[in-house]
């Protein structure tokens, strides 16, 4: 039955990608004039169903109705037709233009053939004043604060005529301050009618705010819930399930011997806010330590860290009995610190190079590829055709183009590079985010025989299965604090979905 009470309704939505679902039978109410949040792990489909609702992506089954009516978007500009706007995880500005320039952009008011920027200028100055949202329709993007940039997304959406806003994870890259004044704004959305749906990972915020909840599990909506009848930790288990995948049961290769030792690890954000906050832990040779975490609570910051990428304000990183905290990050490479970047196609890969090229990334300056000062294609090469051999990547060979080649034999390449110059220590992030399970398993498998050979491993992954199969140690991230060691053999979902939200909090041994 059609119900124009409903500003959205979604039924048996379904939507994969290749060896991805990422929506399953999925059915969502949304409430006219409600503020409804929907929350869910990384990868829980959240992001996917709201760019079908916008019109972004199509799905491959199921109806989506506003405000009663069935539609069939095929472009985000005929949802923008129906009142829908969203305003995405990374901004879509442009930098270079001004506020005025970049929220008229697209739909520019006419006055016969000019544009008509002064009656743009006094529509932003109006839906400012309406929504509490103060923004200076004259300044430069580029010189806006986060959060201001945030609000003119927020106001081009409502000057194309949004009646139902979608925000994903807004409050991620918000300062607590902005985050209130986020708050105010969509309160006031409310009371004019509007409706809202916003996605966050912190549960104590979506209670504050939220009519209803919706939790994402897997690909599905588990369940609707009003924030009155849960309270945080109820809502923790139904992000996590109440199943947690059986771990590994082979035998310890955990030796005692230390490989990376870090202590009181701290950085700040050009803000001043912590990224890092007293990060300490030890990875052991023949170890995997698991980093599990809601994505942007300090694992990328982590990462950079130990790497060189990012510096620290205190702390220390020992590696081979040296601090290496002033090291170049080509010296951490060189000295036998691997990694497996987060995102494979903007930091692990050059997509138009040849695989002999993509092998060399990271280890151009040793051997087999360089000699001297110069470049060793011969080496690069053999050293390719070695790594398509052992690790079974499907390609005609070492000089065909990265983008030719599958994302799980994209990522079989850069892990198999990884693992054949022998490093010590391994950070791997999302080592199979986004591959079919067969490469999956493959890349599963080197890890642990490198375990066993005695790599140190640091794994950061959005994926439980992965994380609880594969560490031998699990330790909690939660805004840049390492806030739980547990067992992995012992752990319960009540205690990782707490600890992972930040209901609980305890300082790690
Ligand atoms: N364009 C895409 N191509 C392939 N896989 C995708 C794409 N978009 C999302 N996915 C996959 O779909 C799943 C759900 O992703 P997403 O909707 O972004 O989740 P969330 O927003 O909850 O973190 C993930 O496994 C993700 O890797
Ligand atoms: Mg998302």
């Amino acid at each position: 039955m059609a119900d124009e009470a409903l500003a959205v309704e979604l039924t048996g939505i379904t939507k994969t990608f290749p060896g991805v679902i990422a929506n399953e039978d999925v059915n969502l109410a949304v409430r006219a004039g409600e503020i409804h949040a929907i929350v869910g792990e990384n990868g829980a489909g959240k992001s996917t169903l709201m760019k079908i609702i916008y019109g972004m992506q199509a799905p491959d089954d199921g109806t989506i109705r506003v405000r009663g009516e069935e539609m069939h978007f095929k472009s985000p500009k005929e949802a923008i037709d129906e009142g829908i706007g969203m305003v995405h995880q990374h901004f879509m500005l442009a930098d270079n233009l001004t506020v005025l320039e970049n929220i008229v952009l697209g739909s520019e008011p006419t006055k016969g053939i000019q544009l008509d920027f002064a009656s743009g200028r006094s529509q932003i100055n109006e839906i400012g004043a309406k929504y509490g949202m103060d923004i200076d329709p004259d300044a430069l993007v580029e010189s806006l604060t986060v959060g201001a940039r945030q609000r003119t997304e927020i106001v081009k959406v409502l000057y194309r005529g949004a009646k139902i806003l979608i925000l994903d994870e807004p409050t991620a890259v918000l300062v607590p301050q902005e985050v209130d004044e986020l708050f105010v704004s969509l309160r006031e959305l409310k009371e004019e009618g509007e409706t809202v749906i916003f996605i966050s990972h912190h549960l104590d915020e979506v209670l504050e705010i939220a009519d209803s909840i919706t939790v994402m599990r897997g690909g599905r909506t588990v369940a609707t819930v009003d924030p009155d009848d849960v309270d945080a930790k109820q809502l923790a288990e139904l992000m996590v399930g109440s199943e947690l995948p059986t771990p590994e049961t082979t035998e310890s290769t955990v030796t005692d011997i230390v490989e990376l030792s870090i202590r009181g690890l701290e950085a700040l954000s050009d803000e001043g806010r912590p990224l890092l906050d007293d990060v300490s832990f030890d990875i052991h040779r023949g170890e995997i330590v698991g980093i599990a975490g809601v994505e942007g609570n300090g694992q990328a910051e982590l990462i950079d860290a130990i790497m060189g990428i990012l510096s620290v304000s205190s702390g220390s990183v020992h590696f081979k009995g040296e601090d290496i905290v002033d090291w170049s990050t080509k010296r951490r490479r060189e000295d036998g610190i691997g990694i497996i970047p987060a995102d494979r196609h903007r930091q692990g890969l050059l997509l138009q190079s040849p695989l002999w090229e993509n092998a060399m990334l990271g280890h151009q300056t040793v051997k087999p590829f360089a000699k001297g000062p110069w470049i060793d294609r011969k080496g690069a090469r053999d050293r390719t055709v070695a790594i398509i051999d052992r690790f079974g990547v499907k390609t005609p060979g070492p000089d065909v183009a990265a983008i030719a080649l599958s994302g799980g034999n994209q990522q079989k390449l850069i892990v198999g590079k990884e693992m054949i110059a022998e490093p010590n220590v391994l950070i791997a992030a999302h080592p199979t985010r986004g591959i079919d399970v067969g490469a999956q398993a493959a890349v599963w498998d080197e890890l642990r025989d490198a375990r066993k050979e005695g790599l140190a491993v640091l794994l950061i992954s959005a994926d439980l299965e992965e994380l609880i199969g594969l560490s031998d140690r699990l330790l909690v991230i939660f805004s840049g604090r390492i806030v739980a060691d547990l067992d992995p053999h012992a752990v319960t979902p009540e205690e990782l979905g707490s600890y992972m939200t930040g209901v609980e909090v305890e300082a790690a041994s």
